[in-house]
């Protein structure tokens, strides 16, 4: 079903790669509630989004909240091993049912105390015991499809996309040496709401250079000849926008002593020694391959102007056992602290700017081609759900 998109996409065309003069999105993309709405599903309903990792949630019963768009979900390990991602949506009025993350042996319904299973049966509603014309059968929390990539969790709203493992297949290959799947964050990740649209987290570098100038960039510096954005990562046809910095050393990292602080990763080469990896999964997923963990965010649409962020740190389950992991963790974030606020408050300013009459959509300069792939990304999104 063609929906309508509120800014007509003649307009977009400026936006994309080719373009030899490719401009911002028109600023309304960042704020206006229409086209939010028109987004919600061109994008987020339409293709696989990140919600997060299975390794937060490794026993049965484990389980985690988080909101994309309208949409509140629930993750559940189940008995079998398996994940599932369930609508956390009580079927008998609409009550949410859990928060936050925790342990549950069933989902019970705070209001009226209706209860699920982990799968998402209704197994009791109080009230209907003795009733002929109520079936707990015929209730149970809609399901949403998910698939399981490297330890990342994805879900979609659609039934007709591709399945996902062919599209990153190619990422699965490159990252091999990372061991990706088997790495765990110390705590579960927990998205923080913020003021501002979720496409403001599109990742660049062209900033690192100045922005980061003193903080960042005071421990690991960033010429500009040490942004590669061509590099071998990049996979426009499946949504894969991405740049490696490339360090003066081996192992180099924004740290107060310039290098990785754990254990380095056993099968690493020489050549993913020297560099970050800055890999984008359109639409919300950023990894970030480094020498002795994979750093992650993730973010998510909560409102015109609002979203939500996550940001977790994965390791190999030695580099967690080593008994000096925390206060080295604790140290390398206290050296990116100053970074990460840097980042906070330009997004925010970002928003504030956005909303103008008179904002721009000025050029993008030759080091944020992962934004002008990005583009590419949205609008084919974009023209896909207003001409179908
Ligand atoms: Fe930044």
């Amino acid at each position: 079903m063609s929906i309508s998109c509120p800014i007509p996409l003649d307009e977009f065309t400026a936006s994309t790669t080719a373009c030899d003069r490719t401009v911002a999105l028109p600023p309304g993309c960042f704020w206006d509630p229409e086209f939010y709405r028109f987004e919600l599903e061109a994008v987020w309903g339409r293709d696989w989004f990140c919600i997060g990792r299975v390794t937060d949630i490794p026993d049965a019963g484990d389980y985690y909240t988080i909101t994309v768009g309208n949409e509140p979900l629930l993750v559940v390990r189940q008995g079998d091993g398996t994940v599932r991602v369930l609508s956390n949506v009580c079927q008998h009025r609409g009550q949410l049912l859990l928060d936050g993350h925790g342990q549950a042996s069933q989902i019970r319904c705070p209001m009226h105390s209706w209860v699920y299973d982990l799968s998402g049966g209704l197994t009791y509603a109080p009230g209907f015991e003795d009733d002929d014309t109520f079936d707990l059968g015929d209730v149970c929390l809609p399901e949403i499809r998910s698939e399981v990539w490297e330890g990342f969790l994805f879900a979609t709203f659609d039934d007709t996309v591709s399945p996902l493992a062919g599209r990153l297949a190619r990422l699965k290959d490159q990252l091999t040496n990372y061991g990706l799947a088997e790495l765990k964050a110390p705590t579960p990740l927990e998205p923080e709401r913020h003021d501002w649209n979720w496409k403001m987290y599109a990742d660049e570098c062209y900033h690192c250079t100045y922005l980061h100038a003193r903080s960042f960039g005071s421990m690991f510096p960033v010429p500009p000849d040490a942004i590669d954005e061509d590099c071998e990562y990049n996979d426009a046809e499946n949504g894969i926008m991405a740049y490696t910095l490339i360090g003066q050393h081996l192992d180099g990292a924004a740290t107060r002593t310039g290098k990785v602080l754990h254990p380095i990763l056993p099968d690493l080469t020489e050549r993913e020694r020297s560099r970050m990896g800055f890999i984008t999964v359109a639409p919300n997923l950023l990894i970030v391959a480094m020498s002795d963990k994979v750093k992650y965010w993730v973010w998510l649409p909560a409102g015109p102007a609002e979203s939500y962020l996550g940001v977790s740190w994965t390791f190999p389950e030695d580099s967690l056992r080593e008994p000096k992991f925390v206060e080295r963790w604790e140290m390398e974030r206290k050296d990116l602290h100053t970074t990460a606020e840097e980042d906070l408050v330009g997004w925010s300013r970002y928003q504030q700017g956005i909303s103008s009459r008179f904002a721009p959509r000025g050029r993008l300069s030759g080091f944020e081609k992962t934004i002008g792939r990005l583009q590419d990304w949205l609008i084919d999104h974009y023209r896909a759900a207003a001409s179908e």
